[in-house]
C-alpha cells in the first residue's frame, strides 16, 4: 500500500485510473462482502464466542486496526512470513510507519503495556486481520478471528482453559471432524540448544533442502519443521524433536497441561513439527484443524503461550497465551461437515396497511419498542402486492389495518401459516398482550 504523499505519482495514476474507468468498482481481490442471510451465521458466531468467552472471565477488547509497524514487527518477527511477505503497510499523511494488524495477539499485547492493567488480565476480541497472501478457497487478504488472550499468568492450567474454551466452542458449533494437535517450543533457557543442533542438522542436508529454505534455513531453522514441501519434509523426518530437550520446567508444564487436557475428555495429537508462524511463541503451542477441509487450509484456529512478548513490546515481564479462530474456516469447515446454517428469525409480525402508512409507522414503532421484531410495507402498494411481501418476510401473523380499522384504531390479526379464523382487535390491547408475551397470535 502507499500513501499519496509519499509514494510519487502512482497513486494519482491509480486514482485516474479508477475515475475513468466505468466498470462498477468491485470489492478488493481476496476480500468479500458479507450479507444476511450470512450475515446472521457470522452475528450468531460472534455471540456464541461472546458468551463463552465471559463465562471464562474475558472482557472484551477492541484496538485500533492499524498500529505503529514496530508493534508487529518487534512483536511476531520482521523474518516471518507474515511480517516479511504479507504486511499491509503504509505511511499515514504525517509519515508514521503503520500496518493494519495480521493477527490480534500483538496489538492487545501493545495495549496492555500501554495501559497496564492488573494482571491476571483476560481479554477476547472480533478482529478483521489483513494478509497480503495468494488468495484461494479459506485463504484471503482480509480474514476474521475471534480470539483470547490471557496475560500476567505462567499456570498451565490457563493453558488447559484457554484450549479448552477454543475447543469448546469450535465442538459447540457442530464441527465433529476437529483435530487439535500440541506441542511445546521450550523456553528462552532450552530451545537456543535445540535450534543449535537442528541448525547443524539442516546445513549438512542444506541441499536437500527447497529452495527457500536453502537461503533461509539459518536465521531460523524452526520454520523449515513448518515447511509443507515435500524436499523440507522429507530432510527434517528424523530431526530431534524439541519435546526431547525441553528443561525440566518446560517439561513439567507440558505433562500439566496434557493431563489437563485428558482430565477435559479432550483428544490430542502431539506434532513435534508444530512451530507455527510466528516468533513469539514460548512452552505450549496448538492448532485446531479439521480433516473437513483441504489440507493446506484446514487450520480453522491456533494459539499458544508467549511468556516473552510482553517484554518484547516494552513492558514487565508477564506470561502470556491466547488462541485466534478463523471465521470464515470455520464456517467453511461447518458446510463441509454439512452442518446446516440456522436462518435468521423472522419478523413476529408483517404490517399491512390499506389506508396510506400512517397507522403502520404509529403501529411498528409501538411494538418495536415492545422488543419485538416487526416489518411492514411502504409506498401505499395493493393488498395483494403487501400480502406477498408479508408472506415473503416469513411472518406468521400480517396484522392488516384496512380503512373500518383506521376508524377504530384497530388492527385485524391473521395468522399466514396457520388455519385460523382471522378477528380484530384493538391497537391498544394487541399492543398490551405482545408486551406482556413478547408474541402476537
Ligand atoms: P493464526 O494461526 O495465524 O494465529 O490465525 C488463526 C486462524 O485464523 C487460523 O487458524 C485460520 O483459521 C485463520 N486465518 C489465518 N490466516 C488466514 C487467511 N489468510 N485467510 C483466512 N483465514 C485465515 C494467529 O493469528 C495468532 N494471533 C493466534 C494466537 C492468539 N496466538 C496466541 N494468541
Amino acid at each position: 500500500m502507499a500513501s499519496s504523499r509519499h509514494s510519487g505519482s502512482s497513486p494519482v495514476r491509480e486514482a485516474e485510473r479508477v475515475s475513468d474507468d466505468t466498470t462498477a468498482p468491485r470489492a478488493p481481490t481476496g476480500t468479500h462482502d458479507v450479507l444476511p442471510p450470512e450475515s446472521w451465521r457470522w452475528q450468531r458466531f460472534v455471540d456464541d464466542f461472546a458468551r463463552r468467552a465471559d463465562r471464562f472471565g474475558f472482557g472484551m477488547v477492541h484496538t485500533p486496526i492499524f498500529e505503529d509497524a514496530r508493534v508487529f514487527r518487534r512483536g511476531i518477527g520482521a523474518e516471518s512470513e507474515v511480517v516479511g511477505k504479507e504486511m499491509y503497510e503504509f505511511e499515514d499523511r504525517g509519515g508514521r510507519k503503520l500496518a493494519l494488524r495480521p493477527e490480534g495477539t500483538a496489538s492487545i499485547v501493545r495495549a496492555f503495556v500501554q495501559h497496564r492493567p492488573a494482571t491476571p488480565w483476560r481479554a477476547w476480541y472480533v478482529t478483521p486481520s489483513f494478509r497480503y497472501e495468494r488468495p484461494q478457497a479459506g485463504r484471503y487478504r482480509q480474514h476474521h478471528q475471534v480470539g483470547v488472550e490471557a496475560l500476567g499468568v505462567e499456570d498451565p492450567d490457563v493453558d488447559v482453559e484457554v484450549i479448552a474454551l477454543a475447543w469448546g466452542f469450535l465442538a459447540g458449533l457442530g464441527l465433529r471432524r476437529l483435530q487439535l494437535q500440541l506441542n511445546s517450543m521450550g523456553c528462552t533457557q532450552c530451545r537456543p540448544d535445540y535450534v543449535d543442533a537442528l541448525r547443524s542438522l539442516l546445513t549438512r542436508r542444506e541441499e536437500s533442502l527447497c529452495d527457500e529454505h536453502q537461503e533461509r534455513y539459518a536465521s531460523n531453522p524452526l520454520r523449515v519443521l513448518d515447511c509443507k514441501r515435500a524436499a523440507c519434509i522429507a530432510a527434517t523426518e528424523d530431526a530431534p524433536k524439541i519435546a526431547d530437550a525441553l528443561c525440566e520446567d518446560c517439561r513439567s508444564h507440558h505433562v500439566r497441561v496434557r493431563e489437563g487436557l485428558a482430565e477435559a475428555g479432550i483428544p490430542v495429537v502431539e506434532n513435534p513439527r508444530l512451530v507455527r508462524g510466528f516468533d513469539y511463541y514460548t512452552r505450549t503451542t496448538f492448532e485446531f484443524s479439521s480433516s473437513a477441509l483441504e489440507g493446506a487450509q484446514n487450520a480453522v484456529g491456533g494459539g499458544g503461550r508467549y511468556d516473552g512478548l510482553v517484554e518484547m513490546l516494552g513492558g514487565p515481564p508477564t506470561p502470556g497465551i491466547g488462541f485466534g479462530i478463523g471465521i470464515e474456516r470455520s464456517l467453511l469447515a461447518l458446510d463441509a461437515e454439512g452442518v446446516p446454517a440456522e436462518p435468521p428469525p423472522p419478523p413476529a409480525a408483517f404490517v399491512v396497511d390499506l389506508t396510506g402508512g400512517i397507522p403502520a409507522r404509529r403501529l411498528v414503532a409501538e411494538l418495536r419498542s415492545a422488543g419485538l421484531k416487526v416489518e411492514r410495507a411502504y409506498e401505499g402498494r395493493s393488498m395483494k402486492s403487501q400480502m406477498k411481501a408479508a408472506d415473503r418476510s416469513g411472518a406468521p401473523v400480517a396484522l392488516i389495518i384496512g380503512s373500518e380499522e383506521a376508524a377504530t384504531q384497530s388492527v385485524t390479526i391473521r395468522m399466514l401459516r396457520e388455519d385460523v379464523p382471522q378477528r380484530t382487535v384493538t391497537t391498544d390491547a394487541l399492543v398490551q398482550e405482545a408486551t406482556t408475551t413478547g408474541v402476537i397470535r
